[in-house]
This record gives C-alpha cells, structure tokens and sequence, in this order.
C-alpha cells in the first residue's frame, strides 16, 4: 500500500534535519517494499507568518486531514514571531484539532552516547513516558478579576474528564502490556492535589482491572522526578497529566544524553486523524544554518512513525542502523559536535541510509 506523509519542516535547524532524515526513510521503504508519497510544506514557519500574517493558510485542516502522518521539525524563531504566537498557532492546534491524545515519548540510552548519569550502559536505561496532551492543566478554563488592584485574582483549572483520562489510560496500559516487563508507573500527587489527583488515581486503578497482567505502582511527582535521576532503569511505561508529562517527558531524555537525538509522537490512537512525529528539540537559533545539528532525534521519529503506521519490523529495522551507527563512535561514524565529532547533519543522515541498506 502507499502511505502519504505530510513533510512540515518548520524552522531554523528543522529546515536542516527533516532533509537529512528522508534518505534514511527512503531507504528503509524500499527495503521493505513500503510506498511512500511525501509532500513538503512551508508553513508553521516564521517565512510564512511574515508573508501572510499567520502561521497557516486557511484550510490547513482540510490539506493536512487526508494525509496518513506528518512528520514535523521544529516551530519557532523568536527574532520574528513570539514564541506563543507560533506554537500555538501551529503544532498546539495540530494536536488538539487532530486529537493526538497521546505524547509519547521514548527514553533509551543508546550505544556511544554518553550518560550524564554515572555507570550507565546501554540497555540499562529503557522506558516511554505517555503523556496526556489534550486536558488536565493545560486548560483554557479561567481568568484574571479585580485585575490591577490588591484584590488581582488569576484562576487556571485543571479539566479532567473520565473519557479524557481513561483513553490516555487505556493506551499506555495496552502499551506496557505489550512490553517483556509489563510495568506501568503513574505520576500522581494525590497527597497535595486533592480533588484532581485522587481522582486520576481512581482511574488508573480502575482500569487496571481490565489488565491483570501488568504491575502497577505510583510516585508523586517530586518523588518521581528524583528516581528518574537515581533509579532510571527501574522504569517501563510511565503515565502522566499533561503537566507532570510534560515536566518527565523532558527529565527522562536529559536522562539518556543529547537532545539532539530524543524523539517524540503526538498520536491519535484512534486514528481519526493524522498523528505527528517530531523530535524534542526546537529549531536552534544558536546553531540552525551551520549544518551541525544531530538528525538522529528526526531519524528516530521516521522511525517511530513506520512502527504507528503498523510497519514494526522497518521501524526496528532503521533505528538499529541509528545504533549501529552510534555504537561506532565519532572516530568511524560522522557523528555531531553534539555527540564529539565533525560530522555534519547531512553527512550523519546519509551514513544512517547507508547503514539501512547494508544490515
Ligand atoms: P532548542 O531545543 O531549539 O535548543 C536548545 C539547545 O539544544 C540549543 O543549544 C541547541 O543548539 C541544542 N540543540 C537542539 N537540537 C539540537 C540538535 N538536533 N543537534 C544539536 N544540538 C541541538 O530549544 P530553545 O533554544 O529553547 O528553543 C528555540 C526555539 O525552538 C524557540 O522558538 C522555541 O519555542 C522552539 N521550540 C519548538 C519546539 C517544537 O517545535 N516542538 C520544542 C522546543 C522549542
Ligand atoms: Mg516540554
């Protein structure tokens, strides 16, 4: 069959790595007979908002819905548009219009990158943070009154609803199910958030019901967040909020090395719409145009993408070439200044391709 991708490559060093992950992808498709049918496009740019003021056309719904899976670079270039102006005129619309519920994200240390944790070896670090990203904190709910007087008030809510909560339940329980350890964590702080929290809490227990195979145990945040760095090889699925997500899903990677080669998923995983694939980094300002920055994050997303689109053999396929490519250290392999080499962004894409055809 012939799978369309939308190419959005965005801004600054996103304009650099989506480029130099295509090669890869192509070449993992054609190994595996898969069709793919790429179509590039320029907005969620700063380019596009100063040309028309905005940073999507009209009908962006309309050209993105058809599509089978974006796959995304980086938004943002503070020099011509504030930073909330286009996140969320761009990737914060894609993900609540397209109801990508689920932000996923995967921790694994990999061979040849080093660890800011001492005695860490690859395979000892492991896990996927599922993050809720359409409710809970990150709500539109509330406001300022009696603003500039003693009595200024601001009011933000947390939004939880049952169906909001139990699918991002239901989908990392399915996920940890699916994995040799069958472990899920939950992050919680039921001892200070008192109505919310509890009531998270009550939904992770009650869909446990429906998995008895899987081991469930839960930390509040501040616990949480001090064994990711003591402990990060006790972890196997971990779900949270939007917020606790968010604050994890960047912890967990800072974990495991560079930035430059975390990715990240927005998924629908009721595939109602288009899910998105982009790496956690943004678009650089302080390197983009230099051609350095680390395509592996944007690799890695190719590959996170093949596996959503029910290819799970490509997608092991290409992110073991990502390893082996790493394992061979700056010496043999043109890895990044991020990862102690001299290699450039293309040159790092092409030797993954490379590798795919040759393993
Ligand atoms: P950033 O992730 O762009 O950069 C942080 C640091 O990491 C910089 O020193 C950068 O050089 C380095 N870095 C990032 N990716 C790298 C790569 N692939 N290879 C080597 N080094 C890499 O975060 P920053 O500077 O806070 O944000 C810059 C812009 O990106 C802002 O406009 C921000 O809003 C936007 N942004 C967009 C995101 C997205 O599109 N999802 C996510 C994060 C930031
Ligand atoms: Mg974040």
């Amino acid at each position: 069959s012939t799978y369309r991708i939308a190419v959005i490559p965005g801004d600054g060093i996103g304009k650099e790595v989506v480029p130099a992950s295509l090669e890869a992808l192509e070449a993992t498709a054609a190994r595996f007979g898969l069709r793919l049918e790429l179509t590039g496009f320029g907005f969620a740019s700063a380019e596009y908002w100063q040309r028309h003021g905005t940073m999507l056309p009209d009908d962006w719904e309309a050209t993105l819905r058809g599509f089978d899976a974006i796959l995304f670079g980086a938004v943002g270039w503070p020099a011509v548009v504030p930073d909330h102006i286009s996140l969320w005129g761009s990737l914060l619309r894609f993900r609540r219009t397209f109801d990508q519920y689920v932000n996923l994200r995967p921790c694994r240390l990999m061979p040849g990158v080093r660890s800011p944790l001492a005695g860490r070896a690859p395979g000892d670090i492991d896990f996927l943070v599922v993050r809720e990203n359409t409710e809970g904190e990150y709500s539109s709910v509330g406001g300022r009154i009696f603003e500039g007087t003693e009595r200024e008030t601001v009011l933000q809510e947390t939004v939880m609803t049952r169906v909001g909560v139990d699918r991002v339940l239901r989908y990392a329980y399915e996920l940890a199910d699916r994995r040799p350890k069958r472990h899920l964590t939950s992050a919680t702080k039921s001892n200070g958030i008192a109505i919310s929290m509890p009531y998270w809490d009550e939904r992770v227990a009650a869909m446990g019901e429906s998995f008895p195979g899987v081991r469930v145990d839960r930390f509040h945040i501040d616990a949480l967040a001090a064994e990711f760095v003591l402990h990060p090889d006790r972890f196997d699925v971990v779900v949270a909020s939007n917020l606790f997500g968010d604050i994890l899903s960047d912890l967990g990677p800072a974990c495991t090395g560079t930035l430059g080669i975390a990715p990240s998923a927005n998924i629908n995983p009721d595939r109602t719409a288009p899910s998105l694939f982009e790496p956690v980094h943004g678009s650089a300002p302080d390197i983009a145009g230099r051609g350095i920055a680390n395509p592996i994050g944007q690799i890695w997303c190719a590959s996170m993408m093949l596996e959503h689109l029910g290819h799970p053999a490509a997608a092991a396929h290409l992110l073991g070439a990502v390893e082996d490519v790493l394992a061979l250290g700056p010496g043999e392999a043109p890895l990044t200044p991020d990862l102690h080499g001299t290699g450039t962004t293309a040159e790092l894409g092409h030797a993954v391709a490379e590798r795919v055809r040759e393993r």
